[in-house]
């Protein structure tokens, strides 16, 4: 059966051209250096966001926890959201690589108040662990992009203190689009970015770690520590740079997508939704009690070849991609009517 796979943009997978151009790729060694594809989708990645160097990493979660471990010490403190990616959904992954302390800070949708940011800038005193780094996540997993003042803000309280800023930018080009605006409008109110080329982009695998020649320099070595020193990696750069090149000016359809989607779930009685919050690919919402157990829906999609998440805190998530079309949303919503009504 062909799916529509609601689960997550991570599901997507590489269109003909990525795997015509994976099978073409010409190849070396990339741990001596000598891949021309992954040292040709390095030096576009960097440029694309305006930092010196990149450096291809296996994955999202692999780039954000090298960026922790190249910038840190081993216990320091790194101050970032309590609902940010690297506290909820990295298992716990800065106290084994980086040897860090999180401080987690009340986030309003994803957005960290830059007072609160400064409040807990560690001075000198012998019981306190130093603050090595501040994390802001853009665009959110939450679904919503932060605003270019809130990450100003941020950077400008960095850079008075001496503290680098990362920015966890999975989505990074969902949040350009969003904006309108040039990644390197975001990128420039941080030290280092991780922005994948899986997920909407559709690569198979792959992320981009981004910063200053000599934090790359850093991040290369500690890639190796980490086991990613990949070797005939240029296979995955070749779908990497179509990822980059083509597939950006896609996502705006898929954010079109979403609010379709969104608007034609809020015209359901018993759905509660709030389109404001779909910024990029991402739909939640919850039903009454009354309308539907949400547990049940998993299955009863499933046998109409359609695959979600079940719900997650009393949120279910729908996320669309590339590979879902307005038809498919339009079929979506018509099985859900007719679940609903045969209760
Ligand atoms: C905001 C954010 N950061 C990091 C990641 C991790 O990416 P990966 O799944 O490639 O490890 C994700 C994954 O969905 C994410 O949403």
């Amino acid at each position: 059966m062909n799916f529509i796979d609601l689960r997550s943009d991570t599901v997507t997978k590489p269109t003909e051209e990525m795997r015509k151009a994976m099978y073409k790729a010409e190849v070396g060694d990339d741990v001596y250096g000598d891949d021309p594809t992954i040292t040709e989708l390095e030096s576009y990645a960097a440029e694309l966001v305006h930092k010196e160097a990149s450096l291809f990493v296996p994955s999202g979660t692999f780039g954000n926890q090298l960026s922790l471990f190249t910038h840190c010490n081993r216990g320091n403190e790194v101050i970032l959201g309590e609902d940010c990616h690297i506290v909820m959904h990295e298992v716990g992954a800065p106290a084994i690589i980086a040897g860090v302390q999180l401080r987690p800070i009340k986030s309003n949708k994803g957005e960290i108040n830059p007072f609160e940011v400064e409040k807990r800038i560690r001075g000198v005193d012998i019981h306190f662990p130093e603050t090595a780094l501040i994390c802001v996540e853009n665009a959110h997993s939450n679904g919503k992009v932060i605003s270019l003042e809130n990450m100003k803000d941020i950077y400008e309280i960095g850079l008075k203190h001496n503290i680098p800023v990362h920015l966890d930018g999975a989505r990074l080009f969902n949040a350009a689009a969003y904006l309108n605006v040039h990644p390197k409008e975001i990128t420039k109110y941080c030290d280092s970015v991780m922005f994948c080329l899986s997920k909407g982009l559709c690569a198979p695998v792959g992320s981009i770690l981004a910063g200053s020649k000599d934090f790359i320099q850093k991040a290369r070595k500690k890639r190796k520590i980490m086991g990613g020193g990949l070797r005939q990696a240029g296979i995955l750069a070749a779908a990497g740079l179509i990822a980059l090149k083509d597939m950006r000016k896609y996502l705006k359809e898929d954010h079109e997508n979403a609010l379709y989607l969104g608007e034609q779930l809020s015209k359901i009685p018993g759905i509660n939704i709030n389109l404001d919050d779909i910024n990029i690919n991402m739909v939640f919402f919850n039903m009454n009690d009354e309308l539907y157990n949400m547990d049940k829906l998993v299955e009863e999609f499933y046998k109409k070849g359609i695959k979600i998440n079940g719900p997650e805190n009393g949120e279910l998530r729908f996320v669309t991609n590339y590979w879902i079309k307005r038809e498919d949303i339009d079929y979506v919503i018509k099985t859900l009517k007719e679940i609903l009504n045969r209760k």
